[in-house]
């Protein structure tokens, strides 16, 4: 009997740590966009054939220091119930892991409140008792931590990432590098945070993940050989290295997989992997993130006609119609925006795209400004094939699998080419 379940566990604990997981973020905020951009529960089907886990992004902390819901009329039973009405697609997709994530940016209110609990003991203590109770009242397998830790550059402006453009110009940007005071006892409280929830957590069986958010120096505040044995995997976030918020007058690749000339090695998703490995954290527990959508800059009359990066650029490019955000477009906006055959006729703005042959920086489009009439763009972004390439370097590096931010930001609706989610489809079958 022993020996059988020995043998099981072994089975167990081997499927686990194979390379394959395909982690799939949903941005349940997506569901407030206009037209074809809205995603809603059913549009999540196609995708979850591709994902191992779904991660619901986003709760809060609230005053009381407990986890709580970001957005109550959508997220629980008083309101849309879609906590559950996302949980309840477990029915039909049973190998599919469903997370909770607290954080992720999208707590807005009170930017502090992260580190108090990583302060104080009993601070701690509220959160880690308030979250198993959550997490089973709707149906989660486990929470993932994307921690809202102090960033390297810090905004200027504390308005969520739409507001700030819709705004008055002159708060745009980041203040530069910023100095953590407390970092020495933020790292012990986050270890601490970790352990704690990895006890709280453990008898029902649900799973404990990190994500390390961009913008976050995971080498300051990520213990990595203690954690990786209390967490069941960590999500990089290696990607916005460069973006027209840190950098409003330089358009550059802004998720480059390795280094090109003159750039800084450890801004790379090469560079971010190898730091987490070099300090103990076994690569099998490491999935690497991938963005779904393009960062994009605004041209002038004085960038280079050339369209190489580094260029000249004032500020993010024009929102896209569907996500409406500055500096941003989803799959689906910017491969309308490609100069191709299909979408000649259609839209006389389009880019020129350049690949990635050497499979280092990704891809770019561009076009610069006409006159009065037509506004310059440079935009950084993946498409299914510089997706596939980090798969190809995640499974080379035996990792252990790929993560995507957003579901809601790949072409959910298959406009680009006809088949759904191009991107996650092409990763997630150049991982195996
Ligand atoms: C990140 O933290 C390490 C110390 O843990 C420090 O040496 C390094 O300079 C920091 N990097 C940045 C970009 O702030």
């Amino acid at each position: 009997m022993l020996k059988l379940i020995v043998a099981f566990a072994a089975v167990a604990a081997s499927n686990f740590a194979a390379a394959n997981r395909v982690v799939c973020y949903y941005d349940s905020r997506s569901i407030h966009r206009e037209g074809p951009g809205r995603m809603i529960p059913s549009d999540i089907d196609p995708v979850l054939s591709y994902c191992t886990h779904l991660i619901y992004g986003y709760a809060k902390i609230d005053s009381h220091q407990k986890i709580a819901a970001l957005d109550e009329s959508l997220d629980l039973s008083s309101g849309k119930d879609n906590y559950r009405a996302i949980t309840a697609l477990k029915k039909r997709f049973p190998q599919v892991k469903f997370l909770l994530s607290v954080g992720g940016g999208a707590d807005l209110d009170d930017a502090d409140k992260y580190n108090k609990i990583l302060e104080d003991s009993s601070n701690r203590a509220q959160f880690v008792h308030s979250v198993k109770a959550f997490l089973k009242r709707n149906d989660f397998d486990g929470l993932d931590l994307s921690w809202q830790l102090p960033e390297i550059y810090k905004k200027k402006d504390r308005g969520t990432f739409g507001s700030i453009w819709h705004g008055v110009k002159k708060t745009f940007g980041y203040a530069h590098s910023h100095k953590d005071e407390k970092a020495d006892e933020h790292r012990e409280g986050f270890t601490k945070l970790v352990q704690d929830l990895r006890k709280e957590l453990r008898d029902d069986n649900l799973l404990l993940t990190a994500t390390v958010l961009s913008n976050v120096n995971a080498s300051m505040y990520f213990e990595a050989d203690k954690l990786a044995k209390e967490i069941d995997q960590i999500h990089l976030k290696a990607f916005d290295f460069k973006s027209p918020q840190k950098d409003p007058n330089e358009a550059d690749y802004s998720a480059a997989l390795f280094p090109s000339e003159q750039r800084d090695p450890f801004f790379t998703v090469d560079g971010q992997v190898r730091s987490f490995i070099e300090r103990g954290f076994p690569s099998n527990k490491i999935i690497l993130g991938i963005p779904t959508y393009a960062v994009t800059w605004k041209l002038t009359s004085e960038s280079k006609i050339s369209g190489v990066p580094p260029i000249q650029a004032e500020g993010p490019g024009e929102e896209g119609p569907q996500t409406k955000s500055p500096g941003r477009l989803s799959y689906a906006e910017v491969c309308s925006l490609i100069d191709n055959p299909i979408n000649k006729g259609n839209n006389k703005h389009l880019l020129r795209r350049v690949n990635d042959p050497a499979k280092k920086s990704g891809s770019y489009g561009f076009r610069l400004p006409d006159g009065d009439s037509i506004e310059g763009l440079w935009a950084s972004f993946t498409d299914p094939d510089t997706a596939g390439d980090k798969a190809a370097y995640a499974k080379a590096k035996s990792l252990g699998g790929i993560a995507f931010w957003d579901i809601s930001l790949d072409d959910f609706r298959g406009v680009c080419n006809g088949v759904k989610y191009p991107i996650i489809h092409t990763a997630k079958n150049r991982l195996v």
